[in-house]
């Protein structure tokens, strides 16, 4: 399957890469559409030999906290036209489960993620690389609700992890990958025009 095409979207946290992905896979995978959709949170590296107390000392916003290595073993292996062996996290005990789910090659793969755009080695397995540029306070008020309801945090625990990793990070390595771009997308999920664009580049790709 050596033409299968992949999509890196990346942005800061909370910026809206999943809702971006998600909207214009539903629409995609409604017309029938063959594409994958890969996490990069899901290549969280293995903390399982660290305790808890350490594993609260990672700088999760670098991209050395991820197993770049393996996401770009499948990327390769997609392309190749071969099933990958997924990776799962676990957000709350801050390391991966042991069970990963296998995934099929398709036409399209999707990458969505923080560093993806920030990490050269990954770069030229990306046909298309797309930033979701939303501003940081916006960012910072979902990613509170998000980590509050679905990751088990305290509001201590959040500002003290935005001011100490998250903000320093976001400013050394997030935003200046947004150069890399070939595509920048202003206002999220919510940017129908944006979602269009990629729907038809993909549309004629799959042609
Ligand atoms: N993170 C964390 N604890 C971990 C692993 C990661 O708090 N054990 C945080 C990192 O600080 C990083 C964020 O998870 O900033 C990455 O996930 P994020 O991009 O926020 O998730 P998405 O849902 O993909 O983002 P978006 O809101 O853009 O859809």
């Amino acid at each position: 399957m050596s033409n299968t095409r992949i999509i890196a979207i990346s942005g800061g946290s909370g910026s809206g890469k999943s809702l971006f992905t998600k909207t214009l896979i539903a629409e995609i995978l409604d017309e029938g559409m063959d594409i994958r959709v890969l996490c990069e949170d899901h290549y969280y590296r293995d903390q399982t030999h660290l305790s808890m107390e350490e594993r609260l000392q990672t700088n999760y916003d670098h991209p050395q906290a991820f197993e770049h290595e393996l996401l770009e073993k499948h990327l390769a292996q997609l392309k190749a036209g071969e099933t990958i062996e997924y990776p799962e996290y676990c957000f709350k005990t801050h390391t991966r489960l042991s069970q990963s789910q296998p995934i099929t090659p398709a036409s399209v793969i999707i990458v969505e993620g923080i560093m993806l755009l920030a990490s050269p080695e990954l770069l030229p397995y990306f046909d298309l690389k797309v930033f979701i540029d939303t501003p940081l306070d916006i960012c910072l008020l979902r990613r509170i609700n998000r980590d509050v309801q679905e990751r088990g945090r305290s509001l201590q625990c959040i500002s003290e992890q935005y001011e100490n990793t998250v903000k320093p990070m976001y400013h050394k390595f997030v935003a200046p990958s947004r150069f890399t771009a070939d595509v920048i997308v202003t206002q999220g999920g919510k940017n129908r025009i944006a979602l269009d664009v990629l729907k038809s580049h993909i549309q004629q790709v799959l042609k």
